[in-house]
């Protein structure tokens, strides 16, 4: 996105990415857009196949101990999520990136970036054989937690905010039907489970598991009978079985280091931060980094002005913090502890139960999950106002 926000503002950039082609379009991730992330993606014109095969939703389920209840985001705060696959955003920006001609690697190996003291940092990388060195004026670390951005930055210019969960989701992937047209979050005696969708076809399903429980002890159908028994409502409301095509084990953290640059090199998206997946934040959160960053590198080259780049990550923290904590609240006041004591799990009853009766709460949860505006304008990247909820 930042590669395609740039190409449109006339900005020279290279895209450097260890994985394969088909292993980025392929590999199953979040599938929640925020409504300015669809904005951003139509607005900058790659948002054709979004557009149309999109699954927009007005709203979710949450099913407290066999009932469900029903959080309407369109009426409580006039916008809505969509649900498009995280590969399906990659696979749109790398066509467009294509038709630009401009420059994208995969497979590139030994990718290390060096000189980042220098005001020309340098990024090194093997491609097809050759080794390759590139001077660039700025680095953008969009590597993810395990890149090598962050880690390149010398020890004690990054401070480091991080929790871990006692916990992990199993993520499936069948060919069935969604048995419901919204996502449906789930807290049973026995833990969390999610379900979600895909596609008119596919469902996406989630379960509580163990952090390092291993996949291989959950055959298909331990895992459909734990997805039935946690999910199915007293009114009978239950997902569609179908053959399971893809399943894995994610541990959940929420992580911050900041600041989110050092000299130039400025940190975006995962390289930057993690959050659980329980509020659909990860991706939003990529995307609203890159929008200040393309912002304030056409300031930069337009302008000669660095002040945007200065105020880069601690407006993108602003954002960032604020969705942590929606995270960790959706995550905490859905899931069962281990070590949880009885107050705590009699607190977490409480909790669902005034969100499912107050139209406040549920209001405070609709405009968290649509997602908090953007805090930038956007005319500057190639968006013509800012979107404000
Ligand atoms: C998904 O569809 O993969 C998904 C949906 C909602 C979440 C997390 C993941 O909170």
């Amino acid at each position: 996105m930042l590669g395609h926000l740039l190409h449109l503002a006339g900005i020279d950039s290279f895209i450097i990415e260890n994985r394969s082609e088909d292993y980025v379009i392929e590999r199953v991730r979040a599938g929640i857009l925020e409504q300015s992330t669809v904005d951003l993606m139509i607005e900058n014109g790659v948002g054709e196949r979004l557009r149309r095969e999109g699954m927009p939703h007005d709203g979710i389920y949450i099913n407290v101990f066999g009932k469900r209840h029903r959080i309407d985001f369109a009426e409580l705060v006039g916008r809505r999520i969509t649900v498009y696959g995280q590969n399906e955003v990659v696979r749109d920006l790398i066509e467009a990136r294509t038709v630009t001609r401009r420059p994208l690697y995969f497979e590139a190996e030994h990718v290390a970036v060096d000189d980042l003291d220098s005001s020309q940092p340098l990024i090194r990388f093997r491609h097809e054989g050759t080794d390759h060195e590139l001077r660039c004026d700025f680095i953008a670390g969009c590597d993810g937690f395990h890149g090598v951005c962050r880690p390149s930055v010398p020890a004690g210019a990054l401070t480091v905010y991080e929790r871990e969960y006692p916990f992990g989701w199993l993520g499936i992937l069948a060919d069935a039907a969604p048995s419901s047209e919204e996502l449906v979050y789930t807290l049973h005696e026995r833990g969390f489970a999610l379900f979600s969708m895909r596609s008119p076809k596919v469902t996406r399903l989630y379960l509580q598991v163990p952090p390092s429980e291993s996949i291989e002890n959950w055959s298909d159908q331990a895992i459909w009978d734990e997805l039935l028994r946690r999910m199915t409502t007293r009114d009978g409301w239950t997902p569609n079985i179908g053959r399971i095509t893809q399943k894995s084990v994610t541990p959940m953290r929420s992580f911050v280091a900041a600041p989110m640059r050092y000299g130039n090199l400025f940190l975006a998206g995962d390289a930057a931060h993690i959050v659980p997946p329980t509020g659909a934040k990860g991706l939003n959160l990529a995307a609203s980094d890159v929008v200040v960053l393309a912002r304030a590198l056409k300031a930069f080259y337009e302008r000669g002005s660095s002040d945007w780049l200065n105020e880069y990550s601690d407006t993108c923290l602003r954002r960032v913090w604020k969705a942590q904590r929606f995270s960790w609240w959706m995550t905490s006041t859905l899931h069962r502890s281990p070590d949880e004591t009885a107050f705590d799990h009699q607190r977490q009853i409480a909790d669902l139960d005034y969100l499912t009766s107050s139209p406040a709460a549920m209001t405070s949860l609709a405009e968290q999950y649509v997602g908090l505006p953007m805090e930038v304008s956007f005319e500057s990247v190639g968006l013509k106002e800012c979107r404000r909820a």
